[in-house]
């Protein structure tokens, strides 16, 4: 496995696949076994796997974990080895935003996803979409990978990812890897690494509310806002600083219809210091 931090490096290390299937895995890295499960997944479509690790300043906002989120190269590596990766690109801030350097990041070329970016975590963490589309839009720049792999845990990403995709028309095919969960139903994060014990206990509530709301809608029960206020009131009573539930079509993120048949329901919250987002999609067949 070839570990590069410099677009030169890349590029040169990317050559001789030429005409090969590539597949990038983007990640900040801090891995566990689900970013392992995308590698795998992308293990299985493609000839060369690319993953990328590069905590993204552009994507966090004033006063979010960008100093204190955890950095740990080396085990990283070593756990990309095992799982049969060929090339690592881990570049530093200046490498991928020269202008930073002087003019201070503010000075960046944006990508500004659409309008349905604005909401959900995009209404509490503004610009944090057009950062992660930036990011993205340069990582397929330099790797041109044929297919990339982005987990569903992070589903409004996702969704972005997708509208970026078809909208700038780049030829690359995007694989949606299933969230990876403990057995406790928590989703899989590299910030569960901030949880203290009684908070890692307390943590599956927020998939729990999720899956309460599932159950409903196999019920029948369609008052959705309904829905979302009572697992919110019922989080805040557990202690949690919710910032959204949300009953949403899982095409569009927009308000589903009383007949739909087909949901996702997502949820931030911060437990403590932790802000921690899940997703649960849900579809019926007619009967
Ligand atoms: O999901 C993540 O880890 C990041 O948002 C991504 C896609 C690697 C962009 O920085």
């Amino acid at each position: 496995m070839q570990i590069v931090h410099d677009i030169r490096a890349l590029r040169a290390a990317l050559d001789p696949q030429c005409g090969k299937r590539v597949a990038l895995v983007p990640t900040m890295g801090h891995l566990h076994a689900g970013h392992l499960a995308l590698v795998q997944l992308a293990r299985s479509h493609a000839d060369v796997v690319v993953v990328s690790i590069f905590v993204n300043p552009l994507q966090f906002g004033l006063g979010e974990d960008f100093s204190a989120y955890p950095r740990t190269l080396l085990e990283d590596c070593d756990k990309l080895q095992k799982a049969g990766v060929d090339l690592v690109f881990a570049p530093t801030v200046i490498e991928m935003y020269p202008e930073a350097d002087d003019q201070g990041l503010h000075q960046s070329v944006l990508i500004q996803p659409p309008a349905f970016a604005d909401q959900l975590c995009g209404a509490h963490r503004p610009g944090h979409f057009a950062g992660v589309a930036t990011v993205v839009t340069k990582l397929f720049h330099l790797v041109r990978p044929q297919m990339a792999v982005f987990g569903k845990k992070d589903y409004q990403q996702l969704m972005v990812i997708h509208a970026l995709v078809r909208q700038l028309n780049f030829p690359i095919e995007i694989i949606a890897g299933e969230t990876s969960r403990e057995a406790s139903g928590l989703a899989m994060s590299s910030r569960n690494a901030y949880l203290t014990e009684a908070q890692t206990t307390q943590a599956p509530q927020l998939y729990g509310q999720l899956q309460r709301i599932a159950q409903a809608l196999l019920a029948g029960e369609r008052g959705y806002l309904a829905l979302e206020h009572s697992a919110c009131t019922q989080l805040q009573s557990d202690g949690w600083q919710v910032d959204y539930v949300a009953i949403r079509n899982p095409v569009t993120l927009t308000l589903p219809r009383t007949d739909s048949t087909a949901w996702v329901m997502l949820a931030a919250a911060k437990l403590g210091n932790t802000r921690l987002i899940d997703n649960l999609e849900l579809a019926v067949s007619l009967p």
